[in-house]
């Protein structure tokens, strides 16, 4: 296993954590059965006949594993090459399951533009996330009831909203890195994890439960975090590896305690400004109320989205800005401009930092923390001349149409003014610059986002000087589910307080 495993995103974090030894046995045999049982389905799929002609089919001759180890070593570079031989559309085999990959914005459209019922998504994310979230929520019910459910999550995340996150974010990051000293080297990415916790606690679940946020409740969301794992994709929920044990814990502990602080708000009275109070006010189509239980789910959803991309989206920001030091200075010098001496982030600041906007937007251009999305056909889906086959995976990679030669120029420069559009290195194709998705399954957490990465990078721009150790910018880490960076130590030093 561990050799499949080598650098597969899918594969890599799966074999690391399939030493958990008193189970490793059981838990290969029931993936040899899975997957064999899986790869049977998807070559009887496979061979049922579609009218049309099929996607080209990169062949490998390695029965079952497919391409999964060259397409591990550097998912982008495989995708790039395919589209350079294949064109847009093209079918891979990996671990018995076949992948249809829409390169650039026009074969994209087709996974943008489809209804549920035809691209599916919960049927290859509800095993991921209904036992970290719960069930009745997002995945774990029909797309329109989610749908329903992201507009209430749209509703709490406005602009006023937004106004009071601002100088709790900014607290919460100076308070937490005061124990960074005047220089050093850290690990950046691990810092940020930790601080977006924090803060998204404070602005998206309400006082009550920020209030509850110590070591203990923190270590249930790293169980539960343990989940988004690609053992839980690979293989059943039920099965009793400790990592799953530790995931299904936690989520009971947290649940409980979310329980406590949406009744001691019901009993209360009190009325608060939060999204606590935008999902007890809520109400489905129908005229029903989320029941504790949904609630509880949506908050953990929402938390966890929002985790591991800001946190990736922020550490891969410092890391381009400390590798390009000319740009970290002149957003250094609008942060003097906008914020003064006294250096106090809001909401019309925060949107006046336009420069620091263009480094966010470049930043995940090259380095989106969702590396695919991906759906299950559901019925024949024809695009650019060619008919999908029910059962195939199709996914569109956000990396791969944010850096098309074809689309993009000097497509691997870091260069955040290529979105002041007066340059011409930005492409205008609709779907692609995609980090947030598009369409029914568009993500509702940019603006967000973009204030709470804004106002933790405006902040650490005013105390550190940020650079890279040895010179060395990170890789992507291949074995994690988004694209972490790899060994992610930086440099910094204390800014001195200006003079003028
Ligand atoms: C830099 C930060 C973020 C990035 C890059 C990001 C990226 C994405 C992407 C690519 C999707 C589409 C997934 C798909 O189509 O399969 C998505 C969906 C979503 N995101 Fe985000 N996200 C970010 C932050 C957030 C935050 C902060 C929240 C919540 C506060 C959030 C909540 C959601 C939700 C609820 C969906 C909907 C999924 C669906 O309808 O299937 N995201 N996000």
């Amino acid at each position: 296993m561990s050799t499949l495993g080598s650098n597969n995103p899918f594969l890599g974090a799966a074999a690391k954590q399939i030493t958990e030894a008193s189970v490793a046995t059981l838990a290969l045999l029931t993936t040899t059965v899975l997957l064999g049982i899986t790869y049977a389905a998807s070559k009887l799929l496979a061979e049922q006949k579609v009218d049309g002609k099929l996607p080209p089919h990169i062949p490998s001759t390695i029965p079952f594993l497919g391409q999964a180890i060259s397409f591990g070593q550097d998912p982008v570079q495989f995708l790039l090459a395919a589209y350079d031989k294949y064109g847009p559309v093209f079918s891979f085999t990996m671990v018995g399951k076949t992948f249809t990959y829409l390169i650039g914005s026009d074969a994209s459209a087709l996974f943008f533009n489809s209804r549920n019922e035809n691209l599916n998504a919960e049927l290859v994310y509800g095993r991921l996330t209904t036992p970290v979230f719960g069930k009745g929520v997002a995945y774990d019910c029909p797309n329109s009831v989610f749908l329903e459910q992201k507009k209430m999550f749209k509703t709490g995340l406005n602009i006023a909203r937004f106004r009071q996150h601002i100088p709790m974010i900014q607290e919460e990051t100076l308070t937490y890195f005061k124990r960074w000293g005047e220089s050093g080297q850290q690990n950046i990415f691990q810092a940020l994890s930790e601080l977006i916790i924090l803060t998204a606690s404070s602005c998206l679940h309400g006082k009550e439960i920020r209030s509850m946020m110590d070591e203990s409740v923190a270590k249930y969301y790293w169980d539960l975090d343990g989940g988004f794992s690609s053992m839980a994709w690979l293989l059943p929920g039920w099965l009793p590896l400790p990592s799953f044990r530790r995931r299904d814990e936690a989520h009971k502990k947290l649940k409980q305690q979310f329980y406590t602080a949406i009744q001691k708000r019901r009993t209360s009275g009190d009325v608060e400004d939060d999204m606590l109070q935008t999902l007890l006010d809520s109400t489905y189509k129908t005229g029903r109320h989320l029941t504790d239980d949904e609630i509880a789910g949506m908050l953990i959803g929402l938390l966890l989205a929002g985790q591991h991309t800001s946190s990736t989206t922020s550490a891969w920001m410092l890391f381009f800005l400390a590798k390009n030091k000319d740009i970290q200075d002149q957003c250094y010098e609008e942060q003097l401009n906008v914020f003064g001496k006294d250096g106090a982030v809001d909401y019309d600041g925060v949107k006046q930092c336009e420069l620091l906007d263009r480094c966010m937007k470049e930043s995940l251009r090259l380095r989106p923390p969702i590396f695919t999305m991906m759906r299950l056909a559901m019925n024949p889906q024809k695009v650019l001349g060619y008919t999908i086959p029910p059962g195939h995976q199709v996914c569109v990679s956000p990396p791969t149409n944010m850096r098309l030669p074809q689309v993009w120029e000097q497509n691997l420069v870091y260069d955040p003014d290529r979105f002041l559009d007066t340059t011409g290195a930005v492409s205008e194709e609709k779907f692609s610059y995609v980090p947030f998705g598009a369409g029914r399954h568009r993500c509702i957490g940019e603006s967000f986002a973009y204030v709470q990465v804004k106002t933790i990078m405006s902040t650490l721009l005013q105390l550190y000087e940020f650079h890279l150790v040895d010179g060395r910018f990170p890789n992507i880490d291949k074995t994690t589910m988004i694209q972490t960076p790899e060994n992610p130590i930086i440099g910094y030093t204390r800014r001195q307080p200006p003079t003028h």
